[in-house]
């Protein structure tokens, strides 16, 4: 059967995700591959609709156990629907945000249940976690500035606080140093350039002909 590549970008506010993952995209595609880009949470039309749930509002609109269902929720719709269907055809799935950040906002963020979030990975992810996770870091205060001067809505997670936001850094950190395999962390307070060409350097080996 093919089997495509499952790729995650993963870090806290304002850290250069979305310009990378549309610039990796493009690298792909100028290679002939096929690439599906997608996002979480979201990704589907079922999840975007529980994104719109989630990102808009108060601070504290909901429980981060709450969020924790309705983030596996949407996940659920998100890979049985888009990421699985496109493995399945032997294609390069892009996703902005995965499984990590549930631990990292919900879990250690958050006060979610880490045993709730380790079912709902069993019973949802399954074996298809990615290939490689890309955890692009940065200082929180210059990602939260960033993202700031980005503007726009779905802010509910920007607005929760300086502690909130260190929390989340250190706990992507602890998930890259303890799944070396999988995950790669990036420098992410440098150059565009320089971010991607690091970036480059962890994905072109796990490339596979093609
Ligand atoms: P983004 O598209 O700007 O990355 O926004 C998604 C927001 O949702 C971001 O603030 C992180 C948050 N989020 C969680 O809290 N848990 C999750 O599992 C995911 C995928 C995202």
């Amino acid at each position: 059967m093919a089997t495509g590549i499952f790729i995650t970008f993963e870090g806290g506010e304002g850290a250069g995700k979305s310009t990378q993952i549309r610039r990796l995209a493009q690298r792909l595609n100028t290679m002939g591959r096929d690439v599906v880009l997608t996002r979480e949470p979201g990704g589907s039309e079922g999840a975007e609709a529980i994104r719109d749930l989630l990102l808009n509002g108060a601070a504290e609109k909901w429980s981060a156990t709450t969020e924790t269902l309705l983030m596996y929720a949407a996940r659920r719709d998100h890979l049985e629907r888009v990421v699985r269907p496109a493995l399945a055809e032997g294609k390069i799935v892009l996703c902005d945000r995965f499984a990590d950040s549930t631990r990292a906002y919900q879990g250690a963020g958050g006060d979610a249940d880490p045993g709730l979030i380790e079912a709902m990975e069993r019973y949802v992810v399954g074996s298809d976690w990615p290939s490689v996770t890309l955890i692009l870091d940065l200082p929180v205060d210059k990602g939260l500035t960033r993202a700031a001067s980005r503007g726009g809505g779905e802010a509910r997670f920007e607005s929760k606080g300086q502690a909130f936001h260190e929390r989340l850094r250190a706990a992507f950190l602890a998930i890259a140093e303890r799944e070396p395999q999988r995950c790669v962390v990036v420098v992410a307070d440098q150059s565009i350039d320089a971010v991607e060409a690091d970036i480059w350097a962890a994905v072109e080996p796990r490339l596979k002909a093609g």
